[in-house]
């Protein structure tokens, strides 16, 4: 069964039970500072789970582009990936609560039967159930035992030794507990992908049996003090990789024998004078994930910061083994790799064709630019290593002189039995301003899981300021962005000049007028087309499905802001303050550029 195949059967199985399919949200989270790509299907929906009404209903599934860096030196081997593909169902809410027009929830028993159903009935993947085994929670001082699932399982015919009952590192999600925001036990499914029949026992070491699904039952909130409470309703979150899923369907030992890759990794074959197959995996791994950034209509290009640095940091380590496996760089190289995915992905994401060129500029540049210090660095690198030992300066003045990223000067070491000082580096790389959340963060700190009074009010605060910016510079401008901190808004918008004095201090006079007038905060559930026509403002990407919230601020029932009246109309997820009156004082702190017609605005509520 190809990929596309497995991909369209996951989502009509889904919405045959009863699911909205919602589209795949941006690989850059929105108003999230904690991370800086979406890693998982459930974090766009982390308001949602929090107990924010979707506008799509209770039952939901999709396919969600995901970027993981955090393994990112595992990358050639049979089956890690930092770009890849989630499916995945849910349910937002207790299956108690009576059926409301959006529907109901479900919970363990339903979850179990969905995934069951999906992996062994013929209809659809039709898997061998000889060959699944299971782990769930075994539990601990924060949750018991998951008896309900075992039981649920054991019902399907899984014989007790092929259930595994395992703590919080293997069955909880996020893994091991410690991150802020919703989280719960899990339940995954294991398929045997090793020779002949699948032994009678199941042991989770054991690298043959592969994860395929993970069914979460979130019940639980973790504060950002660590106290774990109860979630206002229980949700259901799974996750299944249509990579893995595809080698396993496929009988394939790799991801990379699929045809999800094998045409890039032929490609790279044919054109490679020294080939060696985990350089090539590197290349295509981290060419895929390039292009699904820079596509991203956000508008990312490599640089030195935040997602821009991933970005940077995949092509120059892709650029790196090109080198080593004596590939010709440049656009006989990129472009048609780059055609390769867009040909690939059109349909199912048609950001890549719009912005291909794009993509391909912004490859070609970055490799110019690499190119121009590369040689230069590698002997330096050299001349570092003789005394086997690299430290923590010495590091970081290859990436700030000859642009090589840490984990490219680790893997050149590596190589050579060269020990480097990573935390050295990471030392002045922080004092050297660049943000080290790239490195660090906690997952979900803050950001979508934090709807704490203070990162609630700025939620609503943007809106007054974005349509403020309009009242004052006019109607061209648009939302380019928007990130929240408990300390702080940052908003970014089109827009090709600095703002005067005058202009920012207008801005905050008319935000603050409204929030002097006590304007009451509503929303109306309406269709994008509904939306645009009532004049709403905001990104409009279909992230939410088919059916948005709009935002009023002010009089909920004038027909269009160019009244005055409401304030503001904007889709957004939510959630928000019920009046203005409660924001407090506003005051614009910074006003800078972003990137080449975008301005940035920090602000904060005193
Ligand atoms: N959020 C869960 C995962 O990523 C389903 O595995």
């Amino acid at each position: 069964m190809k990929a596309n195949e497995i991909r369209q059967k996951f989502l009509d199985f889904f919405k045959a039970k009863g699911h909205q399919i919602i589209p795949s949200a941006s690989l850059i989270p929105e108003n999230d500072p904690s991370v800086l790509f979406t890693t998982a299907g459930m974090h766009p929906l982390v308001p949602f789970l929090m107990g924010e009404k979707h506008p799509a209903g209770k039952q939901l599934a999709n396919c969600q582009k995901c970027l993981r860096t955090g393994d990112i030196e595992e990358v050639g081997d049979n089956s890690h990936l930092t770009f890849f593909e989630m499916l995945g169902n849910w349910s937002l809410g207790d299956p108690l609560a009576p059926d409301g027009i959006n529907g109901r929830g479900y919970w363990k028993e339903e979850s179990v039967d969905l995934s069951w159903e999906f992996l062994t009935d013929k209809k659809w993947l039709g898997l061998d159930p000889e060959k699944i085994a299971i782990s769930v929670f075994a539990g601990d001082k924060d949750c018991d035992f998951d008896q309900e699932s075992y039981h649920l399982w054991k019902s399907k015919g899984i014989d007790e030794k092929r259930i595994a009952k395992l703590g919080k590192e293997d069955n909880w999600w996020p893994a091991g507990g410690d991150s802020v925001g919703p989280q719960g036990p899990d339940t995954e499914m294991f398929y045997w992908g090793g020779k002949g029949k699948a032994p009678e026992v199941f042991d989770p070491n054991d690298k043959r049996w592969i994860e395929i699904w993970n069914d979460v039952f979130m019940q639980f909130n973790k504060k950002a003090d660590g106290t774990l409470e109860n979630l206002k309703q229980k949700n259901v979150d799974t996750g299944f990789g249509l990579e893995r899923a595809t080698a396993i369907l496929q009988g394939k030992e790799s991801v990379y024998q699929t045809e999800l890759f094998s045409s890039l990794i032929d490609f790279v074959k044919s054109m490679s004078r020294n080939y060696e197959e985990t350089s090539a995996r590197i290349i295509v791994d981290h060419c895929r994930a390039a292009i699904f950034i820079l596509a991203d209509e956000i508008g990312i290009i490599p640089s030195n910061l935040d997602q821009g640095y991933v970005v940077r940091k995949l092509i120059r380590r892709a650029i790196r083994h090109a080198r080593k496996i004596d590939l010709p760089l440049g656009v006989d190289l990129t472009t048609p790799l780059v055609k390769i995915v867009v040909e690939q992905f059109k349909d199912i994401y048609p950001e890549v064709l719009k912005n291909k060129q794009r993509i391909i500029d912004e490859l070609n540049k970055e490799e110019d630019c690499f190119e121009k210090t590369l040689e230069k660095g590698l002997k330096e690198f050299k001349r570092l290593s003789l005394d086997k030992e690299i430290s923590g300066k010495e590091s970081f003045d290859l990436y700030a002189t000859y642009g090589f990223p840490l984990e490219m000067t680790k893997e050149l070491a590596k190589e050579q039995g060269v020990v480097v000082d990573e935390q050295g580096f990471l030392k002045e790389f922080k004092k050297h301003q660049e943000l080290s959340r790239t490195a660090s963060a906690g997952m979900f700190k803050g950001g979508l899981a934090d709807d704490s009074e203070i990162v609630t009010k700025y939620h609503t605060v943007t809106h007054l300021l974005h349509q403020a910016l309009r009242d004052v510079l006019g109607d061209q401008v648009g939302q380019k962005g928007s990130n929240i901190t408990a300390e702080r808004l940052r908003f970014d918008f089109s827009h090709s000049q600095k703002l005067t004095e005058a202009e920012l201090k207008k801005v905050e006079e008319i935000v603050n007028q409204k929030i002097k007038e006590n304007l009451p905060i509503t929303f109306k559930e309406a269709s994008i087309e509904e939306a645009k026509k009532s004049g709403a403002i905001g990104l409009f990407s279909e992230k939410y499905g088919k059916k948005v919230k709009v935002y009023s601020i002010g009089d909920p029932s004038a027909a269009s802001t160019s009244s005055g009246s409401p304030f503001s109309r904007e889709i957004c997820g939510g959630p928000h303050v019920t009046h203005t009156g409660e924001l407090g004082h506003f005051k614009i702190i910074k006003e800078e550029a972003s990137s080449a017609g975008v301005r940035r605005i920090k602000a904060i509520l005193e």
